[in-house]
């Protein structure tokens, strides 16, 4: 079984009587423990995919499995469930509480599913993204760098299987780039989380194993990474030529 498996999934957005076409017949398979970059265009489709592998938007056809279970077909509510104890999810807005101390953020997911927040389970995050003695600090003490951990830390909080995230180095400086994609494969190859993430940035593809482009509403190729970030790009160059 895959950890994430898409099947002929479309979804246009509509504003009146205008319907623009996103995703169009877009296939793809993420294997259970796997780390796949996703690469694309501006306005390519990438995070409403990942919106709609997490559950957060609805396609307008095919199918959306995360671990077996058909998150397309799933209410409102069984989606944010199946998601808070599944999926880790980090976005391009960091989307952390700012009422919440940094260890509140953490395990944010416990709270809303009304489970006992585990002080092990912060602090062994806390430790394995360098924030040990912050968990008391609110966001708006926090670098950009720092804030951007939390929320990966947030998102694994529940050990999810997949971990699907949105540019999650896009604002962060080239060395804190690397050292967060270092963490993310850390994660991967110890915890057997499969890992999607979406990234604009070759030397952060690297990282992953596979790198899928996607145009025009579906996945154009995928590829072995081989870990070579000048292969990335040339191989971004020749599918997209820019
Ligand atoms: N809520 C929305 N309503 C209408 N159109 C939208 C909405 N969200 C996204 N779009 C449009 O859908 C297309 C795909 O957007 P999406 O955010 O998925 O792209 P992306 O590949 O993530 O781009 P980027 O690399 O810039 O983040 C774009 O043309 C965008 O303008
Ligand atoms: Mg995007």
């Amino acid at each position: 079984m895959q950890a994430l498996k898409a099947v002929d999934v479309s979804m246009a957005y509509s504003k009146g009587a205008l319907k623009r076409e996103v995703l169009k017949d877009f296939s793809l398979e993420i294997e259970q423990g796997s780390f796949t970059a996703l690469m694309g265009p501006s306005g390519s489709g990438k995070s409403t995919f990942l919106h709609l592998a997490a559950g957060l938007l609805v396609p307008d056809k095919g199918e959306i499995f995360v671990g077996g279970e058909n998150v397309a077909a799933m209410s409102d509510s069984q989606a944010s469930r199946f998601r808070r104890r599944h999926v880790g999810v980090v976005f391009q807005a960091y989307n952390l509480i700012e009422s919440l101390t940094v260890a509140e953020n953490i395990a944010l997911p416990a709270k809303l599913d009304h489970q006992k927040v585990s002080c092990e389970r912060v602090d062994s995050l806390l430790s394995a993204f360098a924030l040990s003695g912050r968990g008391n600090d609110r966001p708006d003490e926090l670098s950009g760098g720092e804030r951007q951990r939390v929320a990966v830390a947030r998102a694994l909080y529940m050990k999810p299987s997949l971990l699907l995230a949105d540019e999650p180095t896009g604002n962060l400086d080239a060395k804190s780039a690397r050292s967060l994609s270092d963490v993310f494969k850390g994660l991967n190859s110890r915890e057997n989380t499969a890992i999607l993430l979406v990234t604009h940035d070759p030397v952060v593809a690297a990282v992953a194993d596979k790198v899928c482009f996607l145009s025009e509403g579906r996945i154009v190729s995928s590829h072995n990474t081989e870990h070579d970030a000048k292969r990335v790009s040339e191989l971004y160059l020749e599918a997209f030529g820019q």
